[in-house]
């Protein structure tokens, strides 16, 4: 396992390019698996969980391969209807396998990914979507196995909004027989692309980009081409980067559409921000000043987002309160941070942050994704030495992170395991 080490306290200066974003990939590799042919997904990230989603489909008979940022996909060869745990323990996306193989194959095994690092997260959504599309479905030693000759329209109607079921049972409508509603569907950006990519596959699709999606079943789709969009969240961890360091950062190639509640924060907090068509510039005040925030669906503030906001106000000129109505139990990152010297406590779903004037470096574990991009801002400003260890979870999300800092100046090595 590979860590980091960071020197803090160098302000970062600079433009950064913004990869494709990693939750539109593991949607739209899966919906390939509708039609039988060839995919190119243009401006694919080349990120461990998009390597994970990969080697899954080769186990299906898909052939992958990704170069120069464009993942091709044959699934003219899929033969095999499963999703075994050794790939969904690694990457829960891989339920995202299930409504296609059910709608084009008329049968799924896929193993239930169990919790995560930061609490429960259940699948029931997905499950009773796909019920509700007619299918039958069986949960036996820790897998769902689901059958359908062929899915029938129905009215969905989710008591929560979820990005995965909502993306996962469109994929299932779109070839149901007759006419779906799914209700209360997620906007997040990544769902109105995968339902684009399903509607250029030949797919049936109203309502995009709403919260009703309506879907008229087709007998079959084609395979298609995609770009994929900016991810959001690592745009909105590099600005982050700028502010708390005192730089000026700007990243090229985002949306600053989809960042408009992270933008409206960073404000706030006394950013300056310049926003340009597919570029957004942030420069950073002498003090931050502490915000609340509160991460929601989108267009709220990001959970993915959470983790960095608390870095981010650990050194603000004050208290402020950060609160997730998505994940109640996400403060794993939260004992890492005060072991840099932060001060935060968590209450329930809130973080409350008393900003400190600095702090300083020491050995820190992540424990996910997102908490892994928050230890290395705050090591960015702690002084002297900071290690953050188990940085795997960082190449989940993040191409080349530490390559990108450095390009702005930062002061972060990648140490692999056989060096220390
Ligand atoms: C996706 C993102 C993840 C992000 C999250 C919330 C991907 C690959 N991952 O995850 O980065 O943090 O959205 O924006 O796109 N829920 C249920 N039952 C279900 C499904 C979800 O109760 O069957 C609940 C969850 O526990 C959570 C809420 O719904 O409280 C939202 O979760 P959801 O939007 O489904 O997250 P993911 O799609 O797993």
């Amino acid at each position: 396992m590979d860590k980091f080490v960071l020197h803090g306290g160098k302000p970062l200066h600079g433009t950064i390019p913004i990869s494709g974003a990693k939750n539109s990939t593991l949607a739209l590799m899966p919906a390939a698996l509708l039609a039988s042919g060839v995919f190119r997904l243009r401006n694919t990230p080349a990120l461990r969980d998009v390597n994970t989603m990969s080697s899954l489909l080769k186990t299906m008979g898909v052939r992958a391969r990704l170069a120069d940022h464009v993942l091709t996909l044959d699934t003219s060869g899929v033969d095999r209807q499963e999703a075994p745990y050794e790939h969904v323990k690694k990457m829960r996306a891989s339920i995202y396998v299930l409504g296609p193989l059910l709608a084009r194959h008329g049968r799924a095994k896929v193993s239930l990914p169990g919790g995560c690092a930061w609490g429960p997260r259940p699948v029931n959504l997905h499950i009773e979507g796909m019920r509700k599309l007619g299918a039958a479905i069986e949960l036996k030693r820790g897998y769902i196995h689901a059958k359908a000759d062929r899915l029938k329209g129905a009215r969905i109607s989710f008591d929560v909004s979820s990005v995965g079921a909502t993306g996962n049972v469109m994929m299932a409508a779109v070839l149901a027989r007759g006419t779906s509603v799914i209700e209360n569907a997620a906007i997040e950006p990544e769902i109105t692309q995968l339902a684009q990519f399903l509607q250029a596959m030949g797919a049936r699709i109203d309502g995009v980009g709403t919260n009703r999606l309506e879907i008229e079943g087709v007998d079959g789709l084609h395979p298609a081409d995609v770009d994929t969009i900016p991810d959001r969240i690592e745009a909105g961890t590099f600005l982050v980067a700028g502010a708390i360091t005192g730089g000026t950062v700007t990243v090229a190639g985002a949306n600053p559409e989809h960042l408009a509640a992270v933008l409206a924060r960073l404000e706030d907090a006394g950013c300056t921000l310049t926003v340009e068509p597919g570029r957004i510039t942030l420069a950073a005040p002498a003090k931050l000043k502490p915000v609340d925030v509160t991460a929601s669906i989108y267009p709220g503030f990001p959970t993915d987002m959470q983790a960095q906001w608390i870095a981010l106000m650990s050194v603000a000129a004050g208290t402020s309160v950060v609160t997730d109505t998505i994940y109640f139990d996400r403060f794993k990152h939260v004992p890492e941070l005060m072991r840099l010297g932060a001060d935060v406590e968590v209450k329930e779903n809130a973080a409350v942050v008393r900003g400190v004037p600095n702090l300083t470096g020491a050995t820190v574990m992540s424990t996910d994704l997102r908490a892994s991009a928050s230890l290395i801002l705050a090591g960015l400003i702690a002084e002297g030495e900071t290690e953050v260890l188990r940085v795997y979870h960082i190449d989940r999300g993040y191409e080349a992170i530490e390559r990108k800092l450095q390009a702005l100046g930062a002061d972060i090595q990648r140490v692999s395991h056989q060096e220390f």
